[in-house]
């Protein structure tokens, strides 16, 4: 959906289409607000006399053929008492996205009065985060259930605004290629497919290279390809860099991601009910490859590489065994006790190339990794663990100021304790208790000092509900929270 930013909206009364109005928290009529409540012969001063509209932050009251106006429908939506952070911004118009309906010709017009540039611009990107849509498999509904008529936004800082939104475009359209590639079934979207469409970001600057088994054989991944060997699809790994740095030596920021394209469990298989929602095991894979595309489109002046592990976990007659053990790219043996933790065997040697690669100032991996990080911390926050007290408060501000929730939990010797094996080095799962911390402590056997962090996005990936800035489905988590961590921490400061 594209939108656009105008200062020539032209008066109220001949605006067809939708019409947007803002009331400030005290609901005092103002702008185009009040141009629209003389129109209407007082009925919005009404409305908020009775108090059935109280312009409380992202409140929305609709108004269908509203009385000497050519619009067909008004929305009021209200600031609040404060609509200044950015996050406050972003969410209003989230609301608005979601109260705009199905919008044909002409579409919408938000008449965003009093809000500066930088508030203006993150309105739009509210508007268009929430309307996304994924209807490809739905015939004859188009790519865009939500109509054709597109949105224009009527502002005095026009420029200023449509500049403010290139960065915020960005974003959005990283947090889309992430919902995308998390909704596609596992059908279509495999290993082989999934990169096909990685490859197709060097058209926005970044290098993507793509192995396959024989190359990751030779590498010494043997933890990372024993979760594949049961499945028709050969397994890949995808490495994806950007450098906007000004010194084109700066250490990189590396993101890794799971990408599960499809989890059965292997031959630990799982029960049926609910397993076609393994498609999105793939999600961490997703949101790194959604933070790609946003530091490339936006041209973030920093080293970013990206690598993701792409596998599809099955039950076959050659598929891992519970009992097998394997060696990691590290030297470490693993004794799979369970095929279903799959996650962990392929970050494992994600995390280890990644470091004797690129020595990273930062790693971070994300992963749908454990269904106990949902009996803790429910669909809200996703779980963040890390061996640097300064990486994971950096993150936790990221998360906060994009308004993502992250929720850190502890590791420690007693938990590492529980993964200790008695024929390997290790084994790949710790029992019932802290699954989600033993997890961690998995990955933490293949990481060196350097700081690291991995967070737990099980929960986050896919919700049943929609948020102000998704609709129900693929969520998108994780992809404004890790471009909001490069841009404060590994950006020059003063960059926008
Ligand atoms: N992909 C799952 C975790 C998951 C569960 C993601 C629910 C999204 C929603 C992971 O591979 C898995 O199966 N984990 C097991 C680990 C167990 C075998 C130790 C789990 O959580 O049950
Ligand atoms: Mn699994
Ligand atoms: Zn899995």
């Amino acid at each position: 959906m594209t939108i656009t930013f105008t200062d020539a909206a032209g008066s109220i009364p001949e605006t067809e289409g939708t019409v947007v109005v803002l009331v400030a928290g005290n609901s005092t009529l103002s702008g185009a607000a009040k141009d629209a409540n003389e129109s209407m012969g007082g009925a919005l001063q009404r409305a908020l006399d009775a108090k059935s509209f109280k312009a409380k932050h992202g409140d929305t009251m609709s108004f269908p053929f509203p009385g000497g106006m050519k619009a067909e429908k008004l929305i009021l939506a209200g600031l609040g008492k404060d609509t200044q952070k950015p996050t406050d911004a972003r969410i209003l118009g989230g609301r608005i996205g979601a109260a705009l309906g199905k919008l044909d010709k002409p579409g919408a017009t938000v008449f965003a009065d009093d809000l500066d540039a930088a508030l203006v611009a993150e309105l739009a990107s509210g508007i268009k985060l929430r309307r996304y849509a994924f209807n490809r498999y739905k015939t004859g509904k188009g790519a865009d259930t939500l109509g054709k008529g597109g949105v224009t936004v009527a502002t005095a800082e026009k420029e200023a605004a449509a500049t403010g939104f290139i960065d915020a475009d960005a974003l959005a359209e990283g947090t889309f290629f992430t919902r995308d590639l998390v909704s596609e079934p596992a059908n279509i979207l495999y290993p082989a497919t999934f990169a096909e469409r990685l490859e197709a970001l060097s058209e926005h600057g970044v290098e993507v290279t793509v192995m396959g088994e024989r190359e990751l054989e030779e590498i010494g991944m043997g933890s990372l390809l024993c979760v594949g060997l049961g499945s028709q699809h050969e397994s890949k790994v995808v490495v994806m860099k950007w450098n906007g740095a000004e010194d084109a030596n700066a250490k990189p920021f590396c993101a890794v991601g799971k990408g599960v394209t499809f989890d059965t469990g292997g031959i630990s298989i799982k029960p049926a009910g609910g397993m076609e929602e393994m498609t999105m095991d793939m999600g961490g894979a997703g949101v790194v490859s959604g933070l790609m595309k946003t530091v490339a489109m936006r041209k973030a002046k920093a080293n970013v590489i990206g690598i993701v592990g792409l596998v599809e976990n099955m039950p076959d007659g050659k598929a891992t065994r519970p009992g097998d053990i394997v060696t990691s790219l590290s030297g470490k043996t693993i004794e799979v006790i369970n095929t279903d933790a799959e996650g962990r065997l392929v970050l494992a040697d994600l995390l280890t190339y990644a470091q004797r690669e690129f020595k990273p100032a930062a790693t971070v991996n994300l992963a749908t990794l454990t269904g106990a990080i949902i009996v803790a911390l429910g669909n809200y926050n996703a779980g963040l663990f890390s061996n640097s007290d300064d990486l994971s408060n950096q993150l936790a501000d990221a998360a906060d100021t994009e308004g993502e929730g992250i929720w850190r939990l502890p590791l420690s010797k007693d938990y590492d304790d529980l993964i200790k094996s008695s024929l390997a080095d290790m084994k790949n799962v710790g029992g019932r208790a802290a699954g989600s911390i033993t997890a961690a402590q998995f990955l933490q056997r293949f990481v060196d000092d350097s700081p690291w962090a991995h967070i737990d996005i099980a929960g986050v990936t896919l919700m049943k509900e929609a948020k102000p800035l998704h609709p129900k489905g693929a969520s998108g988590w994780g992809v404004a929270t890790l471009n909001r961590l490069v841009r404060d921490n590994f950006e020059p400061k003063g960059t926008t």
